[in-house]
């Protein structure tokens, strides 16, 4: 159990294969939870598809072979601030 405070950067950390990215994918909604809750700004979105997860105000940027290629690192960054106009 954690939680993710409103300003603050929140760095998880671990060895490989100790599911860092099955717990992102998971707050995206792009796999379902097994048990246990994701609340987003004090509501439950445990059931909430990925797209709808990304109008309360969540982006996911991936790792390896799901970023654009083409884009800098920056610009797959900012990719997730896309849905959010003047956030940047
Ligand atoms: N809570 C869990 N219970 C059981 N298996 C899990 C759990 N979380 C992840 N796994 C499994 O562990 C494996 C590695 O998970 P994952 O790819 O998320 O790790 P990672 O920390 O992102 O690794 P890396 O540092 O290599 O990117 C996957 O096969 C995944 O299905
Ligand atoms: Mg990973």
């Amino acid at each position: 159990t954690f939680d993710v405070k409103v300003g603050e950067v929140t760095c998880l950390l671990g060895r490989n294969g100790v599911g860092k990215t099955t717990l992102l994918k998971c707050l995206m909604g792009l796999l379902p939870a097994k048990e246990g809750a994701v609340n987003w700004e004090g509501n439950p979105i445990t059931t909430f598809k990925p797209h709808q997860r990304v109008h309360a105000g969540i982006a996911y940027v991936p790792q390896g072979r799901e970023i654009f290629g083409r884009l800098t690192v920056e610009e797959n960054l900012l990719m997730g601030l896309s849905r959010f106009p003047g956030s940047e």
